[in-house]
């Protein structure tokens, strides 16, 4: 495995890629977070996906134990395990990347062709959830903040989006630490979305994918 990919880019950007087996025993530290379908991982330098692909595996493996008997359940359940994962990267590359990775993954995993529509719903989840941009200053690589689309199943083949600013949800845990200032105000005062869609299948999703 090739962990570095020129000496100049580890000396501009850090790019030093983990080895799959730290990443596993990493990954096992969280065991059941990564088992569980729907658990919410954030990779801030995500890379070509090193972290996010074995994340998905796991989650797909949850997906089979649990839906593997039904088709429509599989299918909607693996959609709803990628809607999960979320990561954000400097570099094109390593963001175009991270994004086949990942679609690769979960393609093999119910066999999909690239004109599937599950297929097409796949590529525009993970244009939203995989981000080129900068984690340190939370915004994309035109200057406008970061948003991440919070996904949920509503059942019956819908999903509910709606995005969150990325800077507003790491401030997370100082609005709730005792003795802050915004201690006393609810979290639903807070954690506005910036914007909530409403539900949708996954045919009105892969009409969005524009690649
Ligand atoms: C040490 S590598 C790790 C990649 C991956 N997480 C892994 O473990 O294999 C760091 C990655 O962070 C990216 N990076 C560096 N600065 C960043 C920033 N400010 N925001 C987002 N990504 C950044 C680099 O391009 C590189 O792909």
């Amino acid at each position: 495995m090739n962990l570095v990919k020129s000496r100049q880019r580890v000396a501009d950007h850090g790019e030093v890629f983990t080895p799959s087996w730290m990443v596993e025993a990493m990954l096992d530290l969280v065991k059941g977070e990564t088992e569980r379908i729907d658990a919410r991982f954030l990779e801030p330098a995500c890379g070509s996906g090193n972290f996010l692909v074995p994340i998905v595996r796991r989650k797909l493996s949850a997906v089979e134990l649990k839906y593997g008997a039904s088709e429509f359940e599989r299918r909607h359940y693996a959609l709803l395990a990628l809607m999960s994962v979320y990561g954000i990267e400097l570099l094109a590359d390593n963001i175009l990347e991270c994004r086949d990775n990942v679609l690769a993954v979960f393609a093999e995993y119910l066999d999909l062709g690239e004109d599937d529509a599950l297929y097409r719903a796949a590529l525009f989840v993970l244009s939203l959830n995989l981000v080129h941009g900068d984690a340190l200053t939370m915004s994309d690589t035109h200057g406008v903040p970061i948003t991440f689309a919070e996904w949920g199943y509503l059942g019956r083949g819908r999903y509910q989006r709606r995005d969150f600013r990325f800077d507003n949800l790491t401030h997370a845990a100082s609005y709730s630490a005792e003795g802050s200032l915004f201690a006393d105000l609810g979290k639903h005062e807070i954690f506005t979305p910036v914007k909530t869609y409403p539900p949708m299948g996954v045919s009105e999703m892969a009409a969005l994918a524009t690649v």
